[in-house]
């Protein structure tokens, strides 16, 4: 290693990697009303909370028409696919709550209006036909979240690493959803 390169990797590592603890609690004193949110958080928190909103609204409507599509499932595969229909809809509700949890942590509202709930929302809420329009819906519907929470996720970065490890893990699910569902398709098409 050159002489000059050892400098500066030893500069790098001298970088401190936390605050000292004295300011640390000196922050933490400040503002104690703000809870959960220090001085320390980077993001844009009304950004943040309007993007969660957006997540919240498009959870709710995702709840909304897997419900629908539960209840209205009919025919020979039915059964199967209704359970999934029913799971998926209490896996979206998980996710709405610990989204409008989180919304209130970082001090803002959760938007639970159902005036304009299907415009806050990115999935849409579509009745489908029969049985292969309705699981077409749901996957087209998750693969708008698989999108929206990806884009989100790249948004937050390292500026909020709660919400970004909250996003991340609804979007495992998501994809897990919308492998469920392109599985059953892909067996409906079959039979
Ligand atoms: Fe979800
Ligand atoms: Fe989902």
């Amino acid at each position: 290693m050159s002489k000059a390169n050892k400098k500066a990797s030893t500069k790098t590592r001298e970088q401190p990697f936390l605050s000292d603890i004295k300011t640390l609690r000196e922050r933490a004193r400040k503002h104690i009303e703000d809870g959960a949110v220090t001085a320390g958080y980077r993001a844009d928190r009304d950004q943040v909370v309007k993007l969660l909103n957006e997540a919240l609204a498009t959870e709710l409507v995702c709840i909304l028409r897997y419900k629908r599509h539960y209840f209205m499932a009919a025919g020979i595969n039915a059964d199967a696919v209704a359970q999934e229909f029913l799971q998926h809809a209490n896996e979206e509700q998980m996710h709405a709550d610990q989204i409008a949890a989180r919304i209130v942590q970082l001090k803002g509202e959760p938007n639970f209006d159902p005036e304009g709930l299907a415009t806050r929302s990115h999935a849409e809420y579509v009745e489908g036909e029969d049985l292969v329009d309705m699981i077409k819906e749901d996957l087209v519907a998750e693969r708008i979240a698989i999108d929206s929470y990806g884009e989100m996720i790249h948004y937050i970065g390292d500026d909020d690493i709660t919400t970004r490890r909250m996003l991340e893990t609804i979007l495992a699910m998501e994809e897990e959803h919308a492998d469920d569902l392109a599985s059953l398709l892909e067996d409906l098409q079959k039979g």
